[in-house]
C-alpha cells in the first residue's frame, strides 16, 4: 500500500478540524473558569483566616491587658510548654487573683480615652492637645500627686499622636518592669534604634511611668539616649515627685505639672459614672466621697465603686465604713468644742476616735481638712489652728504616734480661744 496516500486520506477534513480546536479551545476556557472560582475560594479561605487571625491578637492583647491588671496568667497548654498532665486538654484561662474578669474595676472602665475626656489641669492638657494637633511632642515629664491622670494624659496623647502605630511605635514601662540601667542600656536603646515606619512629623514614643522610682543611674544611663535618638524617638515620664528625676534630664524636658482635680469635676465626673451604673445615692454620700479623696479622681471612683459593692448605697456613713476614715463629723464637733474652751468634751471626742482604732496620722489628717473648709471658724482661728496641727503633724510623722500627743494638740487648740480671764481663779 502506498504510504504517501495512506496519510493523505487520514488528514482530518478542514471543518472537522476547526470544530476539534473550537472543542479545545471550549475546554481550556472552562478549565481556567474552575481554576479561577478554586483560586478565589481559597483567598477566601485565607481572608477568613487573616479576620481571625487578628481577632486572634486582639485576645492575646485583651489577655496581656488582664494579665497586668490582675496577675498571673496560666496560659493553656497549646500557648506554652506546661508539664502538668492535670492542665493537659483544658482550652480555658485559669486568671489567678480576679474574681470578676468580665467587668473590669470602675476606675479602668473610665480611663479616658482622648484628651479631652481627661478632667480637670486645663492648661496642661490643652498644652497636650496642641502637641496631639501639631505631631512635634518634645521630651516630656508629667509631675503630680496620685490618680490625677497623669499616665492617662500620655496614653491618650501617644494615642491621638500615632493611631493604628500605637503597637508598633510605643514602649511603656512602670515601675513594675525592671528599669535599671541594663534595660535602659539594652530594652531602650534597641527600641530606640528600632525602624518603624510612621507618618512624618511622628516620632516614636517610650513612656518612663512610676519614672521617679528609676535609679539615678538608670537615669544618667538614659541622657545620652534622650539626645541621639531625639530624631526619631520621644520621651514621655511620669512621677509623683519631679525632684527625684536628676537635673539633667530634667533640662531635656518640658514639664508639665498636674494639681489635684476641682471636687466640682470629680463630682461630675462621679454623677456621671453613678448613672451609667445604675448606683443609687443620696448628694451627702458624694460630698463624703469627694472628702474621703482629697482631689485623687482614682480614690474617688474607687471609694464609690467599694461602697456600692459593699453596701448598695452612697451615703457618708457607708462611705467612711468602706474608707476607714474618722467621721468629718466628728472631728467637727470636738473643733466646736475646742472653740468653747470645752476640753474635757473635746478630749472624749479624740479618746473616742483612739479606741475605735484609728491612728493618730489618720485622725490629724482629717482634723487638718475639717478645720481647712470648716464655715464656723474665723480665719484667725483657722490660722492658729493649723499651726497648731501643723507642729503636732511633724512630731507624729517624726514617731510619736501616741493618745499623748493628740491630747496636747487639743489642749493647745483650746487655749487658742481662751482669753487671759479664763485663767483667773
Ligand atoms: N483627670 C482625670 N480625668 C478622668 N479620670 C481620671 C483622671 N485622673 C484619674 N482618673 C481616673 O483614675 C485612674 C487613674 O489615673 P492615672 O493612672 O492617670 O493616675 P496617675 O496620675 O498616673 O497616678 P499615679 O501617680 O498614681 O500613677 C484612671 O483610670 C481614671 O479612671
Ligand atoms: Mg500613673
Amino acid at each position: 500500500m502506498d504510504r504517501t496516500t495512506n496519510t493523505v486520506l487520514s488528514l482530518p477534513s478542514k471543518h472537522s478540524a476547526r470544530s476539534h480546536f473550537e472543542k479545545e479551545r471550549e475546554r481550556l476556557v472552562t478549565d481556567i473558569i474552575q481554576n479561577l472560582n478554586s483560586a478565589l475560594k481559597e483567598i477566601d479561605q485565607l481572608n477568613k483566616n487573616f479576620e481571625s487571625a487578628i481577632a486572634m491578637g486582639d485576645q492575646f492583647d485583651r489577655i496581656a491587658e488582664l494579665w497586668r491588671e490582675f496577675g498571673t496568667i496560666i496560659a493553656p497548654p497549646d500557648l506554652c510548654q506546661n508539664d502538668d498532665p492535670a492542665n493537659s486538654g483544658d482550652d480555658t484561662f485559669e486568671i489567678e487573683g480576679s474574681v470578676d474578669v468580665v467587668d473590669p474595676p470602675t476606675v479602668e472602665k473610665y480611663r479616658p480615652v482622648y484628651l479631652e475626656d481627661v478632667v480637670g489641669n486645663e492648661e496642661a492638657v490643652m498644652r497636650l492637645t496642641v502637641m496631639a494637633k501639631e505631631g512635634n511632642m518634645p521630651n516630656l515629664i508629667l509631675t503630680g500627686a496620685p490618680g490625677i491622670g497623669k499616665t492617662t494624659s500620655i496614653l491618650c496623647l501617644a494615642r491621638a499622636l500615632l493611631g493604628s502605630a500605637y503597637k508598633e511605635a510605643v514602649l511603656e514601662l512602670n515601675a513594675s518592669d525592671d528599669r535599671g540601667i541594663d534595660v535602659v542600656r539594652n530594652k531602650i536603646k534597641m527600641f530606640a534604634q528600632k525602624k518603624v515606619t510612621l507618618p512624618s512629623g511622628r516620632h516614636k514614643i517610650i513612656i518612663l511611668d512610676e519614672a521617679d522610682s528609676m535609679t539615678p543611674g538608670a537615669q544618667q544611663a538614659l541622657r545620652r539616649i534622650m539626645e541621639i535618638y531625639s530624631n526619631t524617638t520621644r520621651f514621655a515620664l511620669a512621677c509623683n515627685i519631679s525632684s527625684k528625676i536628676i537635673e539633667p534630664i530634667q533640662s531635656r524636658c518640658a514639664i508639665l505639672r498636674f494639681g489635684k482635680i476641682e471636687d466640682a469635676q470629680i463630682l461630675r465626673r462621679l454623677i456621671e459614672i453613678c448613672r451609667e451604673e445604675k448606683v443609687q445615692y443620696n448628694p451627702e454620700g458624694l460630698q463624703a466621697v469627694l472628702f474621703s479623696s482629697d482631689g485623687d479622681m482614682r480614690q474617688a471612683i474607687n471609694n464609690l465603686q467599694s461602697t456600692w459593692s459593699g453596701f448598695g448605697y452612697i451615703n457618708p456613713e457607708n462611705v467612711y465604713k468602706i474608707c476607714d476614715q474618722p467621721h468629718p463629723a466628728i472631728i467637727s464637733a470636738m473643733l466646736e468644742c475646742c472653740q468653747r474652751a470645752e476640753v474635757s468634751k473635746a478630749l472624749d471626742c479624740v479618746v473616742g476616735l483612739w479606741h475605735q482604732g484609728y491612728s493618730a496620722i489618720d485622725i490629724i489628717t482629717t482634723m487638718f481638712r475639717v478645720v481647712k473648709g470648716h464655715e464656723r471658724l474665723s480665719n484667725d482661728t483657722k490660722l492658729d489652728y493649723i499651726r497648731e496641727i501643723g507642729f503636732t503633724h511633724m512630731k507624729i510623722v517624726d514617731g510619736m504616734q501616741t493618745l499623748v500627743q493628740l491630747s496636747g494638740l487639743v489642749a493647745r487648740l483650746c487655749k487658742v480661744t481662751m482669753s487671759a480671764s479664763d485663767f483667773e481663779f
